[in-house]
């Protein structure tokens, strides 16, 4: 049977990233002890009005056919957000609801670019971001994202990769996996390279609430390039709701227009009772966020803590996020190899770094997402692993 080029492209780029992760769950499924720090999910239990929200919604009957672009109450509740956190007027008309911040980069690439283009990106990135760039045929370049400067993208290693096809920049800002988090500056002379070779700016911002030390600055903030700038982002870290699969986009006017046609063609508009939800939750004032980001903080520091025993893994103290590297170099391994050890033999399941870029092969990634004494727990297994490596 004959299928599209783009099955191929995406062949080793979906699931495959997580096969760990999914190793993990079938080993917890048997019954086997594993702490799992693989995957990014909120521990701490939603606020309880924005689930009453859903099914009260649920049970009024909003259950028909919604709007494209995103029914009204959710997509003025987002423009409000932005109007007050980027600090100019941000209308409906700037606005684009999809399920998740996954999909509206999804569909801001596919609007975007074509094969003709290259994406760059910086490197270590999301893992699923070269599925998202292969997808429209589109080249990805890697900009490395250098360890000396706190892994976050400099203005100079990003314009030494532009090419004469490069039409977009997808900038993680706060990253995964690295936690770090771009200064106002940083920003401004990224913006200004872009500027300079007619690129759009696709900024995945699912993290911003989640910033424990630095300030979150947007490219969005910056008026004079706002007309090459997307803001992605969604509930599903802030308000702990994965699960919801809703996000946005925001961007230039002319930009939303070209993108509803491509949404309404995908998705034939979402889901009425989750759009409730999240224009309740956007419209809160829960403090829901805030708790999660000191516990991860307070966890982040807890395992540089327990790990500095071993002088051959260093973790990575991360300024945001909900995940801290660790980098394996010393021990001789990849963080490949360092992982699937340590899963068989402690039954402590973390991610392989390859999994996020060729700059982050060495490194380990785990998740804050457990309780403090597991991940203490979860430590002294790692390093119990690491002296028996010697
Ligand atoms: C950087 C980054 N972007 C996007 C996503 C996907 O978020 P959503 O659930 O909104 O699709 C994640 C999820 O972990 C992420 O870490």
């Amino acid at each position: 049977m004959k299928f599209a080029p783009i099955t191929d492209r995406l062949m080793n780029l979906g699931s495959d990233k997580w096969t760990l992760h999914f190793r993990t769950r079938e080993l917890k499924a048997k019954g086997e002890p594993v702490i799992e720090l693989t995957i990014g999910e909120p521990d701490l239990t939603p606020d309880r009005e924005v689930l009453d929200a859903l099914v009260s919604s649920l049970y009024s009957g909003r259950i028909k056919y919604s709007y494209g672009r995103g029914e009204p109450d959710t997509l003025e509740a987002i423009a409000k957000k932005y109007t007050k956190a980027r600090g100019y007027q941000v209308d409906v008309e700037n606005v684009i609801c999809f399920p998740g911040t996954q999909t509206a980069i999804f569909a801001t690439i596919l609007g975007l670019t074509d094969e003709n283009n290259s994406i760059l990106v910086g490197d270590p990135y999301y893992a699923t971001y070269e599925g998202l760039i292969a997808s429209t045929g589109a080249k990805r370049i890697s900009v490395p994202l250098k360890q000396e400067h706190g892994f976050r993208m400099q203005a100079s290693d990003l314009e030494r990769e532009i090419r004469e096809d490069s039409r977009l920049l997808l900038l993680n800002n706060p990253n995964n996996p690295t936690g770090s988090v771009l200064s106002k500056e940083e920003i401004q002379e990224i913006c200004r390279v872009c500027e300079k070779h007619d690129l759009w700016i696709l900024a995945d911002e699912v993290y911003e609430n989640l910033v424990y030390e630095g300030e979150f600055y947007s490219p969005l903030m910056e008026e004079n390039y706002r007309d090459r700038i997307i803001s992605v982002a969604s509930v599903s870290k802030t308000y702990g709701v994965p699960g919801f699969r809703s996000g946005w986009a925001v961007g230039p006017k002319e930009f939303c227009s070209h993108l509803v046609p491509l949404a309404e063609t995908m998705l034939f508009g979402g889901v009425p009772f989750i759009a409730d939800a999240t224009a309740f939750a956007l419209n809160s004032t829960s403090d829901f966020v805030d708790r999660m980001g000191s516990s991860y903080f307070h966890r982040a520091k807890l395992i540089v803590e327990a790990l500095a025993p071993s002088n051959k893994i260093k973790p990575f103290l991360p300024s945001s996020g909900m995940f801290i590297l660790v980098d394996v170099t010393e021990t001789g391994m990849d963080g490949e190899e360092f992982a699937w050890k340590l899963l068989e033999t402690e039954k402590v399941a973390v991610m392989p770094g390859n999994s996020f870029g060729k700059n982050a092969a060495s490194f380990v990634r785990l998740s804050l997402t457990v309780e403090d004494d597991l991940l203490v727990e979860a430590c002294h297994r790692i390093r119990s692993f690491v002296q028996t490596q010697d």
